[in-house]
């Protein structure tokens, strides 16, 4: 059974996760050692920020990859980005700026602020679906505006979003329940590592159930 970690921070350099192609290496045996066998690198991408160059993402995917073969270590790498939600998301997708899960055009990984929802979310979110995108929403259990009403979430979920948790936030000792309770109300499609290190924010155990048909259409 394959098991992809569709949000980590894996390629090196790339943003505030992984610094080098060591740290890079040393995060895809931890993952290894839990059982993932895809990870889907996810760099922040924020615009007029911090906007990765598509090329140079799937250049490091590349080269991660290549790296990690020469290694025998048995991880697939593939590019992808953490989207910060933006009104003119959709345009710069659409323009090849952002790069999609998988780099397939399916799933886009899409990241909120924390505290104030925008009111131009659900433009946004309704835009890239016009597009044929389905959105995934990052580690949800962190919007202040989800924690004090999951109906918000449950309503994007109702309109076709998938909903994202990191695996960290249902281990009790660093969670806090609410991503259990979202879990248990059926909003949450799959746990990610967010992972951005070998330490804190290390590679942990995942469920995805949806990965593999992911990957299905990547192949
Ligand atoms: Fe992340």
């Amino acid at each position: 059974m394959s098991v992809v970690d569709i949000h980590c921070h894996i390629l090196p350099g790339l943003d505030d996760g992984s610094p080098d192609m060591t740290t890079s290496i040393a995060m895809a045996r931890l993952a290894i050692s839990v059982g993932i066998s895809t990870a889907i690198g996810t760099p922040h991408w924020i615009e007029d920020e911090h906007e990765t160059d598509p090329a140079q993402v799937r250049q490091m995917s590349a080269d991660l990859q290549a790296e990690l073969d020469r290694e025998d270590i048995p991880l697939s790498v593939l590019p992808g980005n953490e989207a910060f939600v933006c009104p003119s998301l959709p345009d710069r997708v659409k323009k090849g700026d952002v790069l999609t899960l998988a780099d397939k055009g399916t799933h886009l990984l899409l990241e909120l602020p924390y505290e104030d929802l925008p009111n131009y979310v659900d433009d946004v979110i309704f835009r890239l679906q016009l597009q044929g995108l389905i959105p995934v929403l990052a580690h949800v259990e962190r919007y202040a505006f989800v924690r004090s009403d999951w109906h918000v979430l449950d309503r994007w979920v109702q309109h076709g979003c998938l909903a994202q948790v990191n695996a960290s936030s249902l281990d009790r000792t660093m969670g806090d329940g609410l991503a259990q309770d979202l879990v248990d109300r059926g909003l949450i499609a799959c746990t990610a590592t967010d992972a951005h290190d070998t330490a804190h924010r290390a590679p942990r155990s995942i469920w995805n159930e949806w990965g593999m048909c992911l990957l299905r259409e990547v192949t």
